[in-house]
């Protein structure tokens, strides 16, 4: 069995990180200076937040990394007073670092905390906080307590860009030995939407089946997702007879296909260059998609929305 990509290739650096350069270039000042504040790392999964935590740390303690960083996760640690046990345990450990270094207790996925852990968190901060720095993470930062996010430099990490993504995934293909077509990387990184978890994990899915030789072509054959062109179908038969798109619509659905994934779809269509429209009518469609998206993140997953969304598309 091959190991995954995404533990193979993990960024050990802060150089190999992609995206977010201001931020990236922030915390090198640390690596060199020392001094970490506490900080609180938030974005949707897949941009780098427990990658960053680790090179932050590798970097800042060196040798002393063994000794002087703990992780935990807060969705797989029952009960608060776990953690505050195994976090006092660790901030009494005598460990001889340079000056301005600090222990680092790296928390992540804070947000799957109740209020109350969470405060009670806050506390085990305070108390520790001689010996002691706390890298936390987070997919929705509004998910952390107030008293939580002010004692620390929360940093929310955008998307990486399509570029971005690219320039990672050519660097693993090189390690790995793998050929690829500008083309081809670029349909992985545009598939991503932002999460390159997403992108690695599907450059080595479509590695192992087309023997390292990828092409765009051999990509869309391999992945199973939704073309921009059959978008196009739905969209273009839609405009003239509704009943028509939607019922092509609904075959996305009948193959498998979630809601999201046909938003998704819907997305790349609108974004994609080859995409005639004027910019008024990309503009409604991009609103339309938009707003599908936000209701179903916020839960409401039904085709009901997604046929709003047609509709609101093609007025
Ligand atoms: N900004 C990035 N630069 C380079 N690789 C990344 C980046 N973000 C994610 N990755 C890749 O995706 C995988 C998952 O990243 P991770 O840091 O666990 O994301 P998160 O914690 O935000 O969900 C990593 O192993 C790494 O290979
Ligand atoms: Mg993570």
């Amino acid at each position: 069995m091959q190991k995954p990509f995404v533990e193979l290739y993990r960024p050990q650096t802060l150089s190999e990180v992609v995206g977010n350069q201001q931020t990236v270039e922030r915390l090198k000042y640390f690596v060199d200076n020392g001094n970490l504040p506490n900080i609180l790392f938030s974005s949707p999964p897949g941009m780098g937040k427990t990658t960053i935590a680790h090179c932050l740390g590798r970097q800042m303690l060196a040798d002393q990394f063994k000794q002087a960083f703990i992780e935990l996760n807060a969705s797989d640690e029952r009960n608060i007073s776990d953690i505050r046990e195994r976090v006092r345990t660790f901030a009494q450990l005598q460990v001889t670092l340079p000056v301005g270094r600090h222990k680092i207790v790296f928390l992540d996925e804070c947000d799957a905390m109740t209020s109350q852990a969470q405060l009670a968190l806050r506390r085990i901060m305070e108390d520790c906080g001689d010996s002691t720095r706390f890298i936390l993470a987070c997919n929705i930062v509004s998910k952390v307590v107030e008293p939580l996010q002010s004692r620390c430099c929360v940093i929310t990490l955008q998307p990486p860009s399509v570029e971005d993504i690219i320039t990672r995934l050519r660097q693993i293909c090189e390690k790995a030995s793998i050929k690829a077509g500008p083309e081809a990387l670029r349909l992985l990184a545009d598939l991503a939407d932002g999460d390159v978890r997403n992108a690695v994990n599907n450059l080595q899915t479509a590695s192992l089946a087309l023997q390292k030789q990828l092409t765009e072509a051999g990509i869309r054959d391999v992945l199973d997702f939704i073309d921009v062109n059959q978008v196009g179908k739905i969209y273009s038969a839609a405009k003239t007879r509704f009943d028509e798109g939607h019922s092509q619509l609904q075959k996305l659905f009948i193959e498998g296909y979630s809601a999201d994934e046909i938003v998704a779809a819907f997305y790349r269509f609108g974004m994609n260059p080859k995409t005639v429209m004027t910019d008024q009518t990309r503009a409604k469609f991009l609103k339309a998609v938009a707003q599908c998206h936000a209701r179903l993140a916020g839960g409401i997953n039904s085709e009901l929305q997604v046929a709003r969304m047609l509709v609101e598309a093609t007025e």
